[in-house]
C-alpha cells in the first residue's frame, strides 16, 4: 500500500485524514488527544482496527500532556481520559479494546515513573499497530480459499487496508488471492451516506491494480440476480457471543439479499471484535450521525429545511444470516442453513 493509515512521529500521531479522499492524500498530525477524538468523530480515521490503534495512541498522546504532578496522582487521572476516548465512537468494540490494552500494559508494568509508563503506552500503540498487520495477513490467507480464480466479490463499506494497520478484513483476502494468482473481481457498493465505498474501497482496491466496479447500494440485489456475484464479504464493528454482527448501515440489507440468492455472506474480523460482554446484537451501540449527513451533500442541501431525519450508522446482521465468520485464527461456521 502506498499509503499509512495512522503511525507515530516522535510524540505526535499522524493520521491519513479519509474525509479527503480520493481528491487528495493529506495527513494531520495531532499532539492533544482532544484533537484524536475529533479526528475519530469526523471519521478522519475509521474502520474497527483502526480504531483500535488510534485509541491507544490517543492514551499516549493524553498522558504526555500530564506531567505537572506527581505519579499517584497521574494514574488516577488516566482512567477518566480512557473513558473519553472510548466513548468518540460506540460501535466498534476495537476503541475501547485498544485502550484498554494500553491501559493494561502500562498499570500490569513495572513503571516506577511518569516517564516508563509513558513510554509503555507508546510501545503499546505501536505493538496493536504491528500485531493488527499480521491479523490482516493471516484473515487474508484463511480467507482466499474460498475465492476461486475468476470470482467476483461484492462489498460494503471500506473494511480494507484504509480500516487497519495492515492489508484490511474484507479485503484482505482478496489481496492474499491476487498474490497466488488468482483473478478476482470486485463489486463495491457506494455505502451511503458517506460513501466509504465510493470514496475509499474503490481507490484502495484500484492503487492495488483489482478490478472493482461502484455500484449504488440499491442495485445490489439487481446484480446478484443477474449472477454477477460469487460471495459477499463484509468487516464487522463488533460481533455479539452470539454470532450477530454490527456492520455499515445496509450491511443487514445486502446479507437479506445474498440468502435470497444463495450467494455465501463471509464477515471478516479479528479476535479484538468480538465482543465479550454483549450477547445479541440488538443490545450492540449503535452510533447516530448527524441530520446533515443525509440532508447534504458537497455543502448543497439535497433534502428540504428542517424534514426529519433518521441516521444510524450500523446495522446488526443476524447470525442466521452469516455463512462463516473469516478469522486471524481460522473459519468459523455462521448459522445460515
Ligand atoms: O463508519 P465507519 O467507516 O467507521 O464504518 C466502518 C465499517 O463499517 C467497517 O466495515 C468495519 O469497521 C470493519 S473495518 C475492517
Amino acid at each position: 500500500m502506498n499509503f499509512t493509515v495512522i503511525e507515530a512521529v516522535g510524540k505526535k500521531v499522524k493520521i491519513l485524514d479519509q474525509t479527503k479522499l480520493p481528491a487528495e492524500l493529506v495527513y494531520n498530525n495531532y499532539d492533544d488527544f482532544r484533537d484524536i477524538i475529533t479526528s475519530i468523530k469526523r471519521l478522519e480515521i475509521r474502520g474497527a482496527p483502526a480504531l483500535g490503534i488510534a485509541g491507544a495512541y490517543a492514551l499516549a498522546v493524553a498522558c504526555e500532556a500530564e506531567v505537572d504532578v506527581d505519579f499517584e496522582h497521574f494514574k488516577k487521572l488516566i482512567p477518566d481520559i480512557a473513558n473519553e476516548i472510548k466513548n468518540a465512537r460506540p460501535t466498534a468494540v476495537n476503541l475501547g479494546w485498544g485502550v484498554d490494552c494500553a491501559l493494561r500494559a502500562a498499570y500490569d508494568s513495572k513503571a516506577e515513573n511518569i516517564e516508563q509508563f509513558q513510554k509503555i503506552l507508546w510501545d503499546e500503540a505501536l505493538a496493536i499497530l504491528n500485531e493488527d498487520k499480521i491479523l490482516c495477513d493471516k484473515i487474508g490467507v484463511n480467507g482466499e480459499k474460498f475465492l476461486k480464480d475468476g470470482d467476483t466479490i461484492l462489498t460494503h463499506c471500506n473494511a480494507g487496508a484504509l480500516a487497519t494497520g495492515g492489508s484490511g478484513t474484507a479485503l484482505s483476502p482478496i489481496y492474499a488471492a491476487k498474490k497466488v494468482g488468482k483473478n478476482i473481481k470486485v463489486f463495491a457498493d457506494e455505502t451511503r451516506p458517506l460513501l466509504q465505498g465510493a470514496r475509499l474501497t474503490t481507490w484502495e482496491l484500484m492503487q492495488e491494480g483489482i478490478d472493482v466496479t461502484l455500484i449504488c447500494d440499491n442495485m445490489a440485489g439487481v446484480v446478484m440476480r443477474q449472477g454477477k456475484i460469487d460471495c459477499v464479504i463484509v468487516g464487522t464493528d463488533r460481533v455479539a457471543k452470539n454470532g450477530d454482527v454490527a456492520n455499515k448501515i445496509g450491511t443487514y440489507t445486502v446479507a437479506v439479499l445474498a440468502k435470497e440468492h444463495n450467494i455465501p455472506f463471509y464477515v471478516a474480523l479479528p479476535y479484538s471484535t468480538f465482543c465479550q460482554d454483549i450477547e445479541r446484537g440488538e443490545d450492540i451501540p449503535i452510533e447516530e450521525r448527524a441530520p446533515e449527513e443525509i440532508t447534504n451533500w458537497g455543502g448543497v442541501q439535497t433534502a428540504p429545511e428542517g424534514v426529519k431525519v433518521y441516521s444510524p450508522a450500523f446495522d446488526i446482521t443476524p447470525a442466521e444470516l452469516v455463512t462463516a465468520y473469516i478469522t486471524d485464527k481460522g473459519v468459523t461456521p455462521g448459522k445460515r442453513k
